[in-house]
């Protein structure tokens, strides 16, 4: 399907863009990683992989808690993200580029599967689902964070698509990931038992001006939709629609703080 590898490179193209690392930090956005790894018991002794693992959110945690961990991205730029990261905190993580609808390795690899933030936006949410199944072994547990439709996120990545160009029918919307009864049906005949919490992550930025700055300079895909409407003169609606957003979070000292929520997606396999 030439169109599926099209939206492939079109993928490792934005995600490459801006400064996802500085961004991780500024939303401190790495603690939720840490969270999924110590919430799922991960330890020593584990097989590990972290599908679509960007700069390493959950891989890194989870070696650090002693796990054999592999990283699996499609963005070569986020694997060196990945590497130095893993490098500054003193610990051997395998990092692979391939596909979360196609993943390298063999059925029942893993006792653990984990993906904060990161297979949602991989296109087709079925083929995904299997795969991140396939490679589970029995008795395995799987662990996803997701951004919600109704969250502060939804907002956001629904402003931003507006002025992106529009997806092929075939790519389901990263937000489905954040709805439980979506999620029920993808793994439906899976085996997996799976559990839901919605939590809200709280991001603080400086100010409105910031915030905006924060995702157009840093985020990918938002810095690809500030240069194409740069280039067609949306540029300011763009930036306005973003600011209004944030600007319902500011405090009274002119900070803007971001409830962000989540679903933590959890599965035990049989
Ligand atoms: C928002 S980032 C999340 C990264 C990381 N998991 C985190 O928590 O920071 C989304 C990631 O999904 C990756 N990605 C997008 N499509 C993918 C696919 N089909 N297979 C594997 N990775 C993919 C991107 O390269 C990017 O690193």
């Amino acid at each position: 399907m030439q169109q599926l590898s099209e939206v492939k490179s079109a993928a490792r193209t934005v995600w490459a863009r801006g400064d996802y690392d500085a961004m991780m930090r500024a939303e401190n956005l790495y603690e939720v990683g840490a969270q999924l790894v110590r919430r799922l018991g991960i330890g020593a002794g584990q097989n590990v992989v972290d599908v679509a693992c960007g700069s390493g959110n959950a891989a890194i945690p989870a070696a650090q808690a002693g796990a054999r961990v592999t990283g699996v991205d499609l963005t070569p730029h986020m694997l060196d993200l990945a590497r130095g990261r893993a490098q500054e905190a003193g610990v051997d993580v395998e990092w692979i580029e391939g596909d979360a609808e196609e993943l390298p390795f063999s059925d029942a690899h893993a006792d653990i599967v984990l993906s904060t933030f990161g297979c949602m936006f991989a296109p087709r949410h079925d083929v995904v689902a299997d795969e991140l199944a396939r490679i589970l072994a029995p008795g395995g547990q799987l662990g996803l964070c997701a951004w919600t439709p109704e969250g502060v996120f939804g907002d956001f990545f629904r402003i931003v698509a507006n002025y992106l160009p529009p997806d092929p029918e075939f790519v389901d919307p990263p937000l489905a990931w954040g709805d439980e009864k979506n999620v029920r049906e993808l793994f439906e005949g899976t085996g997996l038992a799976l559990s839901f919490e919605r939590a809200i992550w709280e991001i603080t930025h400086p100010s409105v001006d910031a915030a905006v700055s924060c995702y157009t300079d840093y985020l990918g895909p938002v810095n690809m939709a500030r240069e194409l409407t740069q280039a067609d003169g949306r540029w300011p609606d763009l930036q306005a629609e973003l600011a209004d957003l944030f600007a319902r979070y500011k405090t009274a000292d002119g900070q803007v703080v971001l409830p962000a929520e989540y679903l933590t997606i959890t599965g035990q396999n049989r």
